[in-house]
């Protein structure tokens, strides 16, 4: 069983990681809202999406947004806030590798600064192809282990293995996002060939690729403005995005390779929702309680948010 970044577990609270990144939460808004520019659809995944931070780059795209993240305490407290501004969007708590949605329920979604923490992404994968539904957008974004200071530095160091494809686990040294200092977290870097491979091995086929946060730099942050700093990165996304030097790169796929399944319209979340553990359908017994038909797992809603966290 892989191991779940469990942000509850220190009460962590991430919107506190966002003070000083105003430069690079500018640079992945401007990524996504390019990205996802033209989409459109119905049930949209922000898998792992915390506080709703990147709400805004698709909640006006697709009319049935829903935010899902291990972080219960996390959803329950930014929950109204959410809601008043985004009254379309569903909150649920379940766990990214055992998602509570039916086969193909779902027409598009991503994962943003979340796959570091995932410590077996095929599992991942699989489980999300699960769910996309035949040519479902779903962006991947992913802590690049090839970014340029990590290539100079292993050059440096003679360290050549360095090079290979396995993914890359950072020391959790002065890294405690999720965590409490000195605690042990899960934060992999990955490399680009291994992401490709592996989301194409379950069917998504790469349609673009752009790298973002080319200037992340804490000297480059204390002399110039996250505007301008922008400015400099809209032109990085497009001039270098061929190259692998950023340190986080945007994935925009397409799920090419379903089943002949005719796809089904599903108007409520009641409609989209499963058994996270078996996938069999649930029977609503209550609009706070719901049990599972075949293993008979129960499910509740707490302070407004479902919770479908299974492991
Ligand atoms: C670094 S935050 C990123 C939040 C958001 N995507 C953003 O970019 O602002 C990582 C989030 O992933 C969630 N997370 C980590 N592992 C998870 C898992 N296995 N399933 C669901 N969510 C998970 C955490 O609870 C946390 O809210
Ligand atoms: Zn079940």
């Amino acid at each position: 069983m892989a191991k779940i970044s469990n942000y509850d577990m220190f009460d962590y609270d991430y919107s506190t990681y966002w003070k000083k990144r105003e430069y690079e939460n500018l640079a992945e808004k401007h990524l996504l809202n390019k990205m996802l520019d033209s989409e459109k659809g119905f049930w949209f995944l922000d898998i792992g999406g915390s506080y709703g931070r990147l709400t805004s780059t698709y909640y006006d795209k697709y009319s049935h947004p829903v935010i899902v993240d291990y972080s219960l305490k996390t959803l329950q407290k930014n929950r109204e806030i959410l809601l008043n501004k985004y009254k379309n969007l569903e909150i649920i708590a379940a766990n990214a590798y055992k998602l509570p949605f039916k086969a193909n329920s779902i027409d598009a979604g991503l994962m943003v600064r979340v796959l570091h923490h995932i410590e077996k992404p095929e599992e991942y994968f699989k489980e999300i192809s699960r769910v996309i539904s035949n040519d479902g957008i779903y962006i991947q974004e992913y802590a690049n282990k090839m970014h340029i200071k990590a290539v100079l530095r292993s050059i440096f160091k003679l360290n050549f293995d360095f090079f290979d494809t396995k993914p890359y686990k950072q020391p959790t040294h002065h890294n405690n996002e999720g965590v409490k200092e000195g605690v042990e977290g899960i934060f992999f870097n990955f490399h680009p060939q291994y992401i490709e491979k592996n989301l194409e091995k379950v069917g998504f086929t790469i349609e673009n690729k752009i790298g973002c946060s080319f200037l992340r730099s804490q000297f480059l942050k204390k002399i110039f403005n996250p505007d301008l700093l922008l400015f400099f990165e809209k032109i990085l996304q497009i001039t270098l995005s061929w190259s692998n030097i950023s340190p986080s790169i945007f994935l925009k796929t397409k799920h090419t390779t379903k089943t002949n399944e005719e796809p089904k319209m599903y108007e409520s979340l009641e409609d989209i929702l499963a058994c996270p553990k078996c996938k069999k359908d649930l029977k609503f017994d209550t609009s706070e309680s719901a049990h599972c038909k075949a293993c008979h797992s129960k499910y509740t809603k707490e302070n407004g948010v479902w919770d479908f966290r299974v492991e």
